[in-house]
């Protein structure tokens, strides 16, 4: 049977902000910033679209390797989007999450993460995941170590899913439904790698600044249309 709701999880791998401003003659950060205005921009579709997560990939454990000047440049995009959105995240109702480490993230991103995630805390209705300084086998180690410090040695029956994911950033977060990643390429690049497991995939061309809610529209019909099967067989009669 086709998938009869909207996707209560759906995670952006928001990509393609550096070539956007290079087909423009513009510099990265330029990229970036108009990244931010796009999210802006289909914010409010998404809000009233019946999804009920939407996650972020904003900067990965393997960003670090790019130009320092760059790596800054991001940072200060964070840390004035997490200042001056806080109002509009509040009047949208959202919950907010950060997911990723805190190593190596200046205090200043930190703190006003932190803080946005507290003020939004009793909210229930939309949550919007922000990952920063976030990768998928990061996370895992992360929660392994956390686990294996709570877990009394010698007692390897604890050491099932159900627990263990309770360890994850995302413990109080469900498994993604939908993953949508833009400007033609092809890949998970490690987010969120154990809550995809059994996620449908939509890959766009658009790159991530000339994203808009058609195309969030289409993900959607795209995700309507296929068949869920977690590993079982359709149900007869229902090819
Ligand atoms: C995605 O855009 C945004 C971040 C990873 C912060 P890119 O910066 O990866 O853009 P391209 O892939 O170079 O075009
Ligand atoms: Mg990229």
């Amino acid at each position: 049977m086709d998938n009869p709701s909207p996707p209560r999880h759906v995670a952006i791998i928001l990509d393609g902000n550096g070539r956007w401003a290079q087909r423009k003659g513009l510099p990265r950060l330029a990229g970036h910033r108009a990244g931010v205005r796009a999210l802006q921009k289909v914010f409010n579709f998404i809000r009233q679209s019946g999804v009920h997560y939407l996650s972020l990939f904003g900067f990965s454990t393997e960003n670090w390797q790019r130009p320092i000047g760059e790596v800054q440049g991001l940072m200060r995009i964070f840390a004035n989007a997490a200042r001056r959105k806080a109002k509009e995240i509040l009047d949208a109702r959202a919950r907010f999450h950060w997911i990723g480490s805190a190593a190596g993230l200046p205090g200043i991103l930190v703190q006003r993460l932190r803080q946005l995630e507290e003020k939004t805390k009793l909210e229930d209705d939309f949550h919007l995941v922000l990952a920063i300084n976030y990768g998928g086998r990061d996370e895992v180690i992360r929660a392994a170590r956390k686990m294996a410090e709570n877990t009394p040695p010698n007692n390897s029956s604890h050491w099932t899913w159900e627990n263990f994911s309770k360890y994850l950033d995302t413990h109080d977060i469900p498994d993604v439904d939908l993953v949508i990643r833009t400007s033609g390429e092809q890949r998970l690049s490690n987010f969120m790698l154990m809550q995809m497991a059994y996620a449908e995939i939509f890959f766009t061309p658009t790159l991530w600044p000339d994203f808009t809610g058609e195309i969030f529209q289409q993900a959607l019909d795209f995700y309507a249309s296929r068949e869920q099967r977690r590993g079982a067989l359709p149900i007869f009669g229902e090819t």
